[in-house]
């Protein structure tokens, strides 16, 4: 069963203020960027024209996605492409009523190319600058490791973006989950957290559930990005809600990647029932069909049961398992209740 949410629904969940924690900035490309990009650098592209490019979005798994992922990061070369992609992404939080994103990117995509990490950070930064400067959404950074590669390159990255360090809050780790368990980077997250870096990681998307114990107990991160099959594991659910360790959800890319047949079949309302802490997020909204709104639309929109009370719910968890103050939680919270408010009145 689906029906489209009732328009004081829809409204609600366009206009209240929202945390996004899982965000691939390299996954916010939009084709049309990439083209023009391309055209900037003087970067061929296999690819005739944006529509052929867009007909290629057609994935089967993770890694069918990974490789056409990295194939689009191709055309960033200068600090200017950073900050344009970024920028691009931040004018689409702007109308979700985005009030702080979490953002993800890949050192390790670029500096592979010869692209300076100082190119990636700066640009990236500045659009983080411009971004509370203009729309008042307030931003942070974290540096994924591609968990394909090995720690002993990942070790590597992290030294290397030591002189930048007042530029991200934290480390993640994503890529080709299967095959790549957290374990295999127990050392570049001690690492990490001698430094004072928060700590999260992709685990549960296409891996077993195990990986999300591993990367609770062995890297001990604070958030797991997707996450979803903790369902697997009746211990596990129990205990993630326990202890309320954030879920970092992604329904539209869960589809897109095979993961579920379709959102009837996604497991977050039911995680949310059950009392653990989940998130509503775009992974790569440019690869997967919407932004944060989108997911939120869609995902209530295959699920009619949900209603305020779970917009609500998923607002404030949403700035619980940010990385954010207790003041700025506060308030969005205040501005959360005044939004349902004036909606209802
Ligand atoms: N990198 C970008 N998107 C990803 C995802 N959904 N899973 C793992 N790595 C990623
Ligand atoms: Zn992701």
């Amino acid at each position: 069963m689906s029906a489209s949410p009732t328009p004081p629904l829809r409204a609600l969940l366009r206009r209240m203020p929202k945390a996004e924690l899982h965000l691939h900035i390299e996954g916010s490309l939009e084709p049309e960027l990439i083209f023009r990009l391309a055209a900037r650098n003087g970067v061929e592209l296999p690819y005739a024209d944006v529509q052929a490019l867009r007909a290629a979005y057609a994935f089967t798994d993770l890694q069918s996605f990974l490789d056409l992922y990295y194939a689009g990061a191709s055309v960033l070369l200068k600090e200017e492409d950073f900050f344009d992609m970024a920028w691009a992404y931040f004018e689409r939080a702007a109308a979700d009523n985005v009030v702080h994103a979490e953002i993800f990117f890949d050192p390790q995509t670029h500096t592979a190319r010869g692209v300076p990490l100082a190119a990636v950070i700066h640009g990236l930064a500045h659009a983080c600058r411009r971004a509370h400067a203009e729309f008042g959404i307030g931003s942070a950074l974290i540096l994924c490791f591609l968990r394909h590669l090995t720690e002993d390159e990942a070790l590597a990255t992290l030294e290397e973006a030591l002189p930048h360090r007042q530029h991200f809050i934290g480390v993640g780790l994503d890529s080709s989950e299967r095959g790549h368990p957290p374990e295999k980077f127990a050392r570049v997250f001690a690492r990490a957290r001698e430094l004072g870096l928060h700590c999260v990681a992709h685990a549960g998307e296409e891996g077993p559930a195990a990986y999300i114990e591993t990367a609770l107990d062995l890297l001990q991160v604070e958030r797991i990005d997707h996450g979803v099959r903790c369902t697997e594991s009746p211990a596990l659910v129990q205990r993630l809600a326990q202890q309320r360790v954030p879920l970092t959800v992604c329904p539209l890319s869960n589809v897109k990647l095979c993961v579920y047949p379709d959102l009837a079949a996604h497991p977050l309302p039911t995680l949310l029932d059950a009392g653990l802490c989940v998130t509503v997020n775009s992974d790569d909204p440019a690869y997967f069909g919407g932004y944060v709104v989108d997911n939120f639309l869609a995902l209530f929109e295959a699920h009619p049961h949900l209603g305020l009370a779970q917009a609500r719910q998923l607002a404030l968890n949403s700035f619980e398992a940010s990385f954010a103050s207790d003041a700025r939680k506060a308030r969005w919270r205040r501005e959360l209740e005044a939004v349902i408010e004036r909606l209802a009145t």
